[in-house]
C-alpha cells in the first residue's frame, strides 16, 4: 500500500509538463488522480500512460467548468483529498507594450483559475479532517523579473492567496502550500526559449544561457523535482507545513 492509498487527487493542467509529472508521482504513491485541462488528446495520452489516472476536460477560467469538474469527480470518488492547482500560462512582453488583453489572459488562468480551483476544492473537502492543497506558483511569485510583469503579479497573488487560505484552514487538518519552481523543462520552457530566439535572434545555446543567468546551479529544473516536492507536501508526515512558498529553483531565491 502506498502512502497515499485511498486518497483522491485533482491536478489541473495535468496533460503536460509539471502537472503530468505530479499526477504520475501521486499515482505511484497510491492515490487515484483526476487530471484536467482543455486539450482532450493531451490528457488522454497521460491517462493512458499509467493506471489510476482519469482525464477530464475543464477550463480553469470558467467557474461553471470548474464547479462541474469538482462535483462530478467528488461524486465518483467519495470527495477530494488533494488539490493541485497547477494550470498556468506565460507570455513575455516589455511592460511598455503589455496590453490589457495579455494582462487579463495571464491573470485569468494564473490567479483567478487558482482561486476557482481551490475554492471548489475546499468545498469538496467539506467534512474531511485531512486534506492537501498545493498551488504551483513560481520563483516569479517571490521576486520580480523583466518582461513578465503580468505573470509575476499573478504568481505573487497566488502566493498571497495560498498563505491566506492556509491561515483560515489551519485547524481543519487541511494544509495549503505553494511550490515555486524556477525555469523547468516543459513545453512552457520550450515556448519561452523560442520566444527569446525569435525576439533577439539568439541561437538556442545563448537563449538557454540568458534564461539561466540568474540560476546559481546553472541548470533547468526537472518536472520530477517539482513533483517530488508536491508529493512530500501531500505525504502523511507533512501535516505541520502550511502557508509556505517553497522554492524549487537551484537556489535562485
Ligand atoms: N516551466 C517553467 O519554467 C515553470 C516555472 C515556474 C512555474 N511554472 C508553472 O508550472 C505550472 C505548469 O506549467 P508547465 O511548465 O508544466 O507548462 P505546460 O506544459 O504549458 O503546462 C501548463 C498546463 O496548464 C494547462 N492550462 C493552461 N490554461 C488552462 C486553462 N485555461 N484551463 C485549464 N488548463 C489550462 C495546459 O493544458 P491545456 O492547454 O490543455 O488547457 C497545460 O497542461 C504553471 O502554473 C506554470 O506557471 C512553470
Amino acid at each position: 500500500m502506498g502512502k497515499l492509498s485511498g486518497k483522491h487527487a485533482v491536478v489541473t493542467g495535468g496533460g503536460s509538463g509539471v502537472g503530468a509529472a505530479i499526477a504520475r508521482k501521486l499515482v505511484k504513491a497510491g492515490a487515484t488522480v483526476t487530471i484536467s485541462g482543455r486539450r482532450r488528446d493531451a490528457l488522454d495520452d497521460v491517462a493512458k500512460s499509467l493506471e489510476g489516472i482519469t482525464a477530464r476536460t475543464c477550463d480553469v477560467t470558467d467557474p461553471d467548468s470548474v464547479a462541474s469538474l469538482f462535483s462530478s469527480v467528488s461524486g465518483e470518488h467519495g470527495g477530494v483529498d488533494i488539490v493541485v492547482a497547477n494550470a498556468g500560462v506565460a507570455e513575455a512582453t516589455p511592460f511598455s507594450k503589455l496590453d490589457l488583453d495579455s494582462w487579463r489572459r495571464t491573470v485569468d488562468v494564473n490567479l483567478i483559475g487558482v482561486y476557482l480551483t481551490i475554492h471548489a476544492g475546499v468545498a469538496a473537502m467539506e467534512n474531511k479532517d485531512w486534506g492537501r492543497i498545493v498551488t504551483i506558483a513560481s520563483v516569479a511569485g517571490l521576486r520580480g523579473y523583466p518582461y513578465v510583469a503580468h505573470y509575476c503579479a499573478a504568481k505573487h497573488g497566488t502566493i498571497g492567496l495560498t498563505r491566506s487560505v492556509a491561515m483560515e484552514l489551519a485547524t481543519s487538518g487541511i494544509t495549503v502550500n505553494a511550490v515555486c519552481p524556477g525555469y523547468t523543462e516543459t513545453p512552457m520552457l520550450t515556448r519561452a526559449l523560442d520566444n527569446v530566439m525569435n525576439k533577439t535572434g539568439m541561437n538556442q545555446e545563448d537563449a538557454t544561457k540568458a534564461l539561466l543567468r540568474t540560476n546559481p546551479m546553472g541548470r533547468f529544473i526537472q518536472p520530477d523535482e517539482v513533483a517530488q516536492t508536491v508529493l512530500w507536501l501531500c505525504g502523511p508526515n507533512s501535516g505541520a507545513i502550511t502557508g509556505q512558498a517553497i522554492s524549487v529553483s537551484g537556489g535562485e531565491i
